[in-house]
């Protein structure tokens, strides 16, 4: 099975020389359901941010679906792998939650019926299909999240990375991020 996402020896340092990760090997396989745990500061976030090609490794390599991602453009990569930030502020930028939805699967090309039915059925996933015309502004934390999960739902990438999907959730919306998790594994 070739490995959707690996890295092998990757290493990353901020460029205020703070050093996040050293010698990271990881095989995420098609259709693999994976958790990466550890603490705080630990370099969770640094390190899903290399699949998507935010972050370029600083030492050692990562691929996405047998391809180096140092060789592939971050508008090429956003077909392949979704990341849904973990602070949704920072995803977060249109004045509707339809728009919000729309662009980034709007970007990857669809359009009309196409595109409506894929913001349709992902605001109806996350559990926002009754707030399609609000600001997201207007929406709490909690929601902003499920917002920011539809946007890279709604592009269909063959990966999804949620970083830490369940903050700020109630016990309603962890039930709703996992049945997301499951149907996606589905
Ligand atoms: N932009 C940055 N510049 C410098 N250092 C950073 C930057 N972002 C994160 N770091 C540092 O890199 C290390 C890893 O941070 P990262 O956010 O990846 O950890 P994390 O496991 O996601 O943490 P959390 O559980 O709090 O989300 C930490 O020491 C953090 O302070
Ligand atoms: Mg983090």
């Amino acid at each position: 099975m070739t490995p959707q996402i690996e890295t092998a020896g990757l290493g990353f340092v901020y460029p205020d020389g703070t050093r996040a990760l050293e010698g990271v090997d990881l095989r995420i396989g098609s259709g693999e359901l994976v958790a990466i745990i550890g603490q705080n500061g630990s370099g969770k976030s640094t390190l899903v941010r290399h699949f998507n090609g935010l972050l370029r490794a600083t030492e050692g390599t990562v691929s996405v679906g047998g391809m180096p991602v140092a060789r592939r453009h971050v508008a090429e990569l956003a077909r392949t792998v979704g990341v849904v930030f973990q602070n949704p502020d920072r995803q977060i930028f249109a004045g509707s939650v339809r728009r919000e939805v729309e662009f980034g699967a709007g970007n990857l090309g669809y359009r009309g019926a196409d595109l409506a039915r894929r913001v349709t059925d992902a605001l109806a996933l996350v559990g926002l299909g009754d707030a399609v015309r609000h600001n997201p502004y207007d929406l709490g934390f909690s929601r902003r999240k499920l917002l920011a999960m539809a946007s890279v739902l709604a592009m269909g990438t063959s990966a999804v990375v949620l970083d830490e999907p369940t903050t700020g959730q109630d016990a309603r919306g962890v039930d709703r991020v996992r049945a997301i998790v499951r149907s996606l594994v589905d």
